[in-house]
């Protein structure tokens, strides 16, 4: 079946607006929750905990309007009392399109992961180094980090997803852990010769 250009066009950029989150051409959202919130005072981040979180979608109110909606959340701040790198490119690890996890240390500065990685990020729950909070570390960078995953209809695609959790019972911490996301059977989530950052 044949459709006129203008349907093919307008499906065309609704596809384009949605995955990407960050379509320049949509305005701000007016009345956006505030966009940064300290979630516990402003302690220091443990070594490779992720600083901030960063939320970049389209809100569609179903009546002609759209606008992009971007939220922040800081978590902790960086060595002498830096803010977090919000933002900053060289700081992000992609968990898609969507969602950017920054850290204090630059991105290239982590390890890639291989496969005897124990954990290519883990949630640190009831942490001794983070005043008995929570905290989420990245310990190696995955091939989404670098390259956002887009979701697909029905399918949430992110950097890492779920392995297993694990305690350590003298701390009384848990460790929920996360692994490389395969994007299909090709890859395993790994970067391969493809590693945008030098050897430091
Ligand atoms: C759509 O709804 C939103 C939220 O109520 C409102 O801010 C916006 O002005 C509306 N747009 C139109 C075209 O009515
Ligand atoms: C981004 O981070 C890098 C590395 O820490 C730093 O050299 C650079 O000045 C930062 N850029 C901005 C715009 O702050
Ligand atoms: C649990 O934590 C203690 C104290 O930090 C550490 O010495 C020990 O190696 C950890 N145990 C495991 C299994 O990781």
């Amino acid at each position: 079946m044949l459709f006129p250009v203008s349907v093919l066009l307008s499906i065309a950029v609704v596809v384009v607006v949605d995955g990407g989150g960050r379509d320049s051409a949509l305005p701000n959202c007016v009345g956006s929750p505030s966009t940064y919130q300290r979630r516990v005072g402003n302690l220091a981040c443990p070594t490779e905990a992720v600083c901030a979180d960063e939320w970049n979608t389209v809100r569609d109110w179903y009546n002609g309007t759209r606008c992009k909606e971007q939220r922040i959340i800081k978590h902790c701040s960086c060595p002498g009392n830096h803010d977090c790198p919000v933002g900053n490119e060289t700081h992000a690890f992609y968990a898609n399109k969507k969602h950017t996890q920054y850290l204090c240390e630059p991105r290239c500065r982590i390890d890639k992961c291989s496969t005897t990685y124990r954990a290519a990020m883990e949630m640190v729950q009831n942490s001794p180094e983070f005043q008995g909070h929570n905290f989420y570390r990245i310990n190696c960078r995955c091939r989404g980090h670098h390259f956002p995953m887009d979701s697909r209809r029905g399918r949430l695609m992110r950097s890492t997803s779920y392995m297993r959790v694990r305690f350590n019972f003298t701390q009384s911490v848990t460790y929920t852990q996360y692994r490389c996301a395969s994007e299909g059977p090709a890859t395993n989530g790994l970067l391969a010769e493809n590693d945008p950052c030098q050897p430091m």
